[in-house]
């Protein structure tokens, strides 16, 4: 039922305009509009602060059936999700109440700050730091690719307070947009999910409140990690939804596309094409749902689950695209056709929330017992 309802609502709220978000690398607020109306913007949220309470499974299905018609869409649901699970994990009852309210109530949106300039893959590596003065921390840093930067709220932003103690140094905090001394960079210029502004992060002697930490000084890095481990799952998901849009597209169209005298989908060439698109995305899918069930349950191998899972969808997502392309030919290649957005816009996934490498890093060290 969540799933035909959030598709119905996708093809006719969000599908109509994805192309031209994609064109004019605008922000999809049609998309934000019509989620919010529904109270799908951040499902995942407990319903204990206003939210729906959907449990990790159907936070997929959403995010999954958004994506298939439009990825940039998709990370309005997604990244609420990487921005509050730092505070659902770890926050005090006071923070939780204060900041998740608002995302369920579809008043507010939530980003995540963990990478910067010269720490990505080696996040522990970060430089932004924290200083206490009395009752109040002080941040100052340059954090870097921030999805949803600018049109969030909010920000869970994880800073160095103990330069000596490396990833046991970091810890994590609440920003919000007008506190003073928080700017924004210049949209990055991507190759896909240009509809969702990805923007540096200023942070210039901002002075917040010493309750806006989330959970204890030094837990920071830990919590990150934490959050990752059930947000990889999200992003598998988005990779699913890009991969069923592209297989429906390409499917429909080889029925149509006549050559030879008779549809090319008569073509076994065709069909074994089609064949190996479906099984992978099959794979990936029972492997994401696995992965959410463990999320759902904070099963002590979801660090293995959750990097395999958005290890696996976002490369068989961009497999799947790149043969979408194949099968319409010559239009596939052009903008007239979804499916060349489709191929840009999975690329992502394979870099963001831990590039495939790390993933592979983070399942080589958490291998199931
Ligand atoms: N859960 C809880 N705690 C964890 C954890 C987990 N999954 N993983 C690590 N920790 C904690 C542990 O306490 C650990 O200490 P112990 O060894 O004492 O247990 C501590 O963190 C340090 O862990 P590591 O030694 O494993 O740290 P590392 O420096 O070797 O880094 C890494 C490991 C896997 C490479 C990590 O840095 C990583 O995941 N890198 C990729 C970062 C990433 O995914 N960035 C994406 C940013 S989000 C995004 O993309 C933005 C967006 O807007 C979409």
């Amino acid at each position: 039922m969540l799933r035909d309802t959030v598709r119905a609502l996708a093809e006719a709220k969000i599908a109509p305009f994805a192309a031209e978000v994609d064109e004019q690398g605008r922000f999809p607020q049609e998309a934000l509009d019509a989620l919010s109306a529904a109270d799908l913007q951040a499902v995942h949220i407990p319903e204990e602060y206003e939210g729906a309470g959907a449990d990790a499974l159907a936070t997929v299905l959403v995010i999954e059936e958004v994506a298939r018609v439009c990825a940039s869409s998709s990370l309005i649901p997604a990244v609420n999700k990487l921005g509050t699970m730092p505070l659902m994990l770890s926050a005090s009852e006071d923070l939780k109440r204060r900041y998740l309210t608002p995302v369920a109530r579809g008043e507010a949106m939530f980003s995540y700050c963990l990478s910067e300039p010269e720490a990505g893959s080696d996040a522990a590596g970060m430089k932004a730091r924290a200083v206490r003065d009395g009752d109040y921390w002080v941040l100052n840093g340059v954090k870097r690719w921030i999805t949803n930067a600018g049109v969030s709220e909010y920000y869970t932003v994880m800073a160095v307070t103990d330069p000596d103690k490396r990833s046991k140094g970091i810890s994590a905090f609440v920003v919000e947009k007008s506190d003073e001394g928080v700017s924004f960079g210049a949209p990055e210029k991507k190759l896909g999910i240009k509809g969702s502004p990805t923007r540096e992060v200023y942070l210039d002697n901002v002075r917040i409140p010493a309750d806006r930490m989330i959970g204890e000084e030094g837990t920071g890095f830990a919590t990150a990690m934490a959050t990752l481990d059930h947000t990889r799952v999200t992003i598998a998901a988005q990779a699913l939804g890009i991969a069923q849009g592209a297989l429906d597209y390409a499917k429909n169209y080889v029925q149509e596309r006549r050559q030879f005298g008779k549809p090319i989908a008569d073509f076994q060439g065709v069909q074994f094409m089609l064949a190996d698109m479906a099984m992978k995305l099959e794979a990936a899918r029972a492997l994401t749902y696995q992965a959410a069930a463990k999320s759902e349950r904070g099963d002590a191998d979801l660090t293995f689950y959750g990097a395999a899972a958005k290890c696996y969808a976002s490369d068989a997502a961009m497999e799947i695209t790149i043969d979408a392309i194949q099968l319409l030919g010559g239009y596939g290649y052009t903008r007239d056709y979804p499916v060349e957005r489709m191929m840009r816009d999975a690329k992502i996934t394979q870099i963001y929330e831990g590039t495939n490498q790390v993933q592979r890093i983070v399942m080589a060290r958490n291998l199931p017992k």
